[in-house]
């Protein structure tokens, strides 16, 4: 008996000093996270989790303790997500610098310049042991070089075209060859020299494109399955507003085209499977789980269902099936078993799962403030007005911001560079600089999308892309390096160099250019012709049309 009750005391004594040393952890996560955000993502897992605090990548990533090297740790293809371990569970001295304490996962206010924090693989890049910054780039996936420049892009792209087809369809269909009519009548297009509405300089090919588009207009009919459940399928005005809105715009304006969707899926040139890579995040994503497998599963389900409803998945497997998907996670989440479909990815890196050149399509990412009005605050400075060389400002996501800010912080008065601005009222600072800046730079943050390239072309600045092996959108049809610039990232010390190197005259005319280019990035509230609705459904329309493979 009185061993019974020694042993009590002692079960109540550790429960004592459990509890007490769990308090003391509770109070300084609460003293260094003001918002108390990891407090209570811990205790509510589908309250989404705001944004935290980013002091990333550590300076000196030798001081992070072992296990959180291996708890981050990621490998290749296997998801085990290395954000949001509760850093309840570390020792409170590791938590602010080390990387499983950052800011991640889904805004609960997407509003102003927010960047993707998603990913996977670049916690480990940065934060795998002592090997100082990259700038080689992303390199662990796929076998090419090192870096893919522009130019390769192009020859990737000539050699997929000419290379790949999609499989050939187990029965024919009339739409085949309607398909293979329009590809002829692409290839053959008449010559033109001059347009009223497309400047040549900016395609790279625009006797192509406008033929193109006008078969596009002509022919293409969109089949919308119908099934799929809300919010995470077919509701767009979840998603209308934030950094990803290109797809609920998208999903917005397809489901309304009265123009391109038919309701007889035998005449259908393509197959939209309606989903919100970002509602899928948003509602099933199990915070500090590691892992998106059941986001994965839930598309396979859903896959299954259609496949076995109808036949049109099997005729082509997939490959007159497209989805538009702006979220971070989207590349991983279907590279599996959507892989033969038309992938539209902001995440569109060549180096990274399994984004084909020539099939899947770079999609805009888009900041979009209002969604009653996506084109407020449209417009900025003539040249003469821009005083500031060169405007950045984020949080520091990634590897390559930090090197940024290392070299260009407080450097030099012509180049501001900063972290993320403090917050104003509609997030005036950073569009006024957009406005006023002569070259806008969008750097990579944790993946090689970033809104600002939209930005820049939205507020008239000619975007200075850092982000290697990033695929820009509409890369089928516009000829970008005539209205941007290309930096690799290993030459960040020399932009400065690089951009005064661009004489007065070629400035004038690459921002005429981003004007005139404005017109394929614009969102309106019922879509217009060259508008950024009609240039991704005609991204997908292009590949499907090169890589048609009739019986
Ligand atoms: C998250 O970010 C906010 C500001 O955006 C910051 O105040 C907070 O401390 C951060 N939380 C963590 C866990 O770093
Ligand atoms: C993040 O936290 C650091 C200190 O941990 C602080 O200096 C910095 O201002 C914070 N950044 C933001 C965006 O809140
Ligand atoms: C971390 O992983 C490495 C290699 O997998 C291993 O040698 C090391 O013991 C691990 N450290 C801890 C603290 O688990
Ligand atoms: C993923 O994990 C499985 C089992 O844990 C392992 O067999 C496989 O090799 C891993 N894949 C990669 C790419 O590391
Ligand atoms: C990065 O570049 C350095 C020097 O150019 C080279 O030695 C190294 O192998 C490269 N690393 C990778 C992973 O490509
Ligand atoms: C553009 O395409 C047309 C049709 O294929 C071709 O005749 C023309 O030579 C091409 N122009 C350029 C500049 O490649
Ligand atoms: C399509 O193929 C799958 C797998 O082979 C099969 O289960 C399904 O029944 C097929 N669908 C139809 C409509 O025949």
């Amino acid at each position: 008996m009185g061993q019974k009750l020694h042993s009590l005391m002692e079960t109540k004594r550790l429960v004592y000093l459990v509890a007490v040393v769990f308090a003391v952890f509770m109070m300084f996560q609460y003293l260094e996270f003001p918002y108390g955000d990891v407090i209570s993502s811990l205790f509510s897992a589908n309250s989404p989790q705001k944004l935290k605090n980013e002091s990333f990548p550590p300076k000196d990533s030798s001081q992070i303790p072992q296990i959180v090297k291996n708890i981050t740790h990621f490998h290749g293809s296997n998801y085990t997500k290395p954000v949001s371990i509760p850093s309840i569970l570390l020792p409170p001295s590791i938590s602010p610098s080390s990387p499983t304490t950052l800011n991640t996962t889904t805004q609960s206010d997407p509003k102003i310049d927010i960047d993707t924090s998603k990913s996977f693989h670049d916690f480990d890049k940065s934060s795998s042991a002592n090997e100082g910054p990259q700038v080689n780039g992303s390199n662990d996936h796929g076998t090419m070089g090192e870096v893919v420049t522009i130019s390769e892009m192009r020859e990737m792209l000539g050699h997929n075209r000419a290379s790949f087809r999609s499989m050939k369809p187990r029965w024919s269909s009339a739409v085949d060859q309607e398909l293979l009519d329009a590809k002829f009548q692409i290839e053959n297009a008449p010559f033109i020299e001059n347009d009223l509405t497309l400047d040549p300089s900016l395609y790279v090919n625009v006797s192509r494109f406008k033929r193109s588009y006008e078969l596009m207009e002509k022919t293409l009919k969109v089949y919308i399955y119908k099934e799929g459940e809300k919010p995470i399928f077919h509701q767009p005005q979840a998603v209308l507003k934030g950094i990803y809105a290109s797809e609920g715009w998208f999903m917005k304006h397809m489901k309304a085209s009265k123009h391109f969707v038919t309701k007889k899926p035998k005449e259908a040139h393509l197959f939209y499977l309606p989903f919100s890579s970002r509602m899928l995040e948003e509602k099933l994503y199990v915070v500090d789980s590691h892992t998106h497998k059941n986001l994965i599963q839930y598309l396979k389900k859903y896959l299954d269902l259609i496949s076995g409803r109808y036949s049109f998945w099997n005729r082509t497997s997939g490959s007159d099936h497209f989805l538009v998907a702006c979220h971070d996670w989207a590349p991983s989440e279907t590279k599996k078993y959507m892989n033969n479909c038309i992938r539209a990815m902001c995440n569109s890196d060549v180096k990274n799962e399994g984004f084909e050149l020539g099939k899947d399509v770079a999609l805009p990412e888009t900041t979009i403030q209002s969604s009653k009005n996506p084109l407020k605050q449209f417009g900025g400075q003539p040249p003469s007005k821009r005083s500031t060389l060169a405007f950045f400002a984020g949080r520091m996501h990634g590897d390559l911001r930090p090197i940024l800010l290392h070299h260009w912080e407080n450097k030099d008065p012509e180049i501001k560079i900063f972290k993320k601005l403090p917050k104003s009222k509609n997030n005036k600072n950073y569009i006024e600089y957009m406005k006023t800046s002569k070259f806008c730079i969008c750097a990579k943050g944790y993946e090689v999308n970033s809104p600002r390239v939209v930005e820049a072309i939205f507020y008239g600045c000619v975007p200075v892309i850092i982000s290697d092996n990033f695929a820009p959108p509409f890369f089928e049809v516009l000829n970008w390096e005539s209205f941007a610039v290309f930096l690799k990232e290993k030459d960040v010390p020399n932009l400065k160099n690089i951009l005064v190197s661009i004489s007065d005259s070629r400035y004038l005319v690459m921002q005429e250019r981003v004007k005139l280019v404005q017109q394929h990035f614009l969102w309106h509230v019922k879509p217009v012709k060259y508008d950024i609705f009609h240039m991704i459904l005609h991204s997908i329309w292009y590949n499907r049309v090169f890589r048609v493979n009739p019986r």
